[in-house]
């Protein structure tokens, strides 16, 4: 039978990716999109980074690594971790991975029995109820809406708790909203997962350098709350390097043992040229980190200036990564003539279609009164995007 499995077919495929095709299609046509769609830098890799990767392959780093990855990266990764966050880990409580995205995969994998239930707030990275999803278990989402700043209070989360929740997976600062939890904020969560025995939290900090506010926290600072995280980042975000594909987890041994296990039958360890040109991006200056956060910076100013200029809009002063989320719900049920706009997702594509700017409509994140738009692009494409958006929505009547 040409069927693919039960488990693929629970499956959704990603909406961001799904979007992004898209308005390639459109630009293979002739037609002059800016994409906003996507959730990359638009920096190249900075070149002392590049130069090390030169470097790794004329020294012959082209066999297997250890699946955990190699020890002196592990070992780069620990000083980051004290130096930066002034944690304390050793080398075998961290495991390098294909992406944050493996990192985030294989925890949930190791954790999640069928049946388990996964704390998820919305509006959420759109890969996280697939993959709860795909090792059985039960997403449990937590609405944290455009009027709480799109931030899960101590309060929801106690309610959510059930005697079958094993993880929460908290991303801050956040994609889709550029939301970040302040340190206490984190401590009134961490107290509520310090109350529940065999709970543990996932904290995605992928986009812990593009942060607008100051330093950044980790819920893995409180007492206690060493044993209960899994910290996920990488270098994709930080240095401009999504497509060399490292991530990690910082997390208590028994955790990476189990995730090592895992890989070891998935993956093998991730490329090793990667390996060591990451490991040059944590033990090399880290100004260009500084450089591309104030560029972020400049840019989120000037996208959340000419938003709040658009009549309809809502929108919040996103804290990090590089999404705006505004609402935009006060369109739904309105048309242009031709197209009635019903909910985000139409107004996306009605974006694309009339005004030719590529954004996603915030079902795909668990809010459907929102949309997203990456501004890791030019400050031009950003104006001449923002002038199109506030064209085409005027035309909705
Ligand atoms: C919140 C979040 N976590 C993880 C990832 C995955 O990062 P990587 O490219 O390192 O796999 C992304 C990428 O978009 C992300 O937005």
């Amino acid at each position: 039978m040409a069927q693919l499995s039960d488990r693929l077919q629970r499956l959704a495929p990603s909406a961001t990716l799904a979007m992004s095709q898209k308005s390639s299609e459109m630009k293979a046509q002739g037609i002059d999109v800016i994409n906003m769609s996507v959730g990359e830098p638009d920096f190249n890799t900075p070149d002392h980074i590049k130069e090390a990767a030169k470097k790794a392959v004329d020294e012959n780093y082209s066999r297997y690594s250890p699946v955990p990855g190699y020890p002196d990266l592990r070992k780069a990764i620990v000083a980051k971790l004290k130096n930066e966050n002034n944690l304390d880990y050793s080398v075998n409580e961290i495991l390098v991975s294909n992406g944050a995205k493996q990192s985030v995969c294989n925890t949930v994998m190791a954790l999640v029995n069928p049946g388990d239930e996964v704390i998820i707030p919305a509006p959420y990275w759109v890969s996280y109820p697939q993959m709860v999803k795909l090792a059985g278990g039960n997403p449990v989402i937590v609405e944290a809406g455009f009027d709480q700043n799109f931030k899960m209070t101590p309060e929801q989360l106690e309610a959510a708790i059930t005697p079958k929740t094993r993880l929460i997976i908290l991303c801050s600062p956040s994609n889709p909203t550029g939301s970040v939890y302040s340190k206490e904020e984190l401590a009134g969560l961490a107290d509520v997962i310090k109350q529940h025995e065999d709970l543990f939290v996932l904290a995605d900090e992928i986009y812990e350098h593009i942060n607008y506010i100051g330093r950044h926290e980790s819920i893995a600072q409180f007492e206690g709350m060493k044993e209960r995280a899994i910290i996920v980042n990488g270098v994709s975000k930080a240095y401009a390097m999504t497509g060399w594909r490292i991530g990690y987890i910082a997390a208590p041994e028994w955790i990476v043992k189990g995730c090592n296990k895992l890989q070891g039958q998935y993956t093998s360890g991730p490329c090793s040229v990667s390996q060591k040109a990451a490991e040059f991006a944590y033990v090399s200056s880290q100004e260009c980190v500084e450089q591309m956060r104030q560029a972020f910076e400049r840019r989120r100013n000037l996208i959340v200036e000419l938003a709040k200029d658009i009549p309809g809009l809502e929108v919040n002063v996103p804290e990090g990564a590089f999404y705006l989320f505004p609402k935009c719900s006060s369109f739904f049920g309105k048309s242009d003539g031709t197209t009635v706009v019903k909910n985000s997702t139409d107004l996306a594509l009605y974006l694309l279609e009339k005004g030719h700017v590529a954004t996603v409509g915030g079902d795909a994140f668990g809010d459907p009164e929102c949309f997203r738009m990456s501004y890791a692009t030019s400050d031009d494409n950003i104006r001449e995007a923002m002038r199109r958006i506030k064209e085409s929505l005027a035309e909705l009547k």
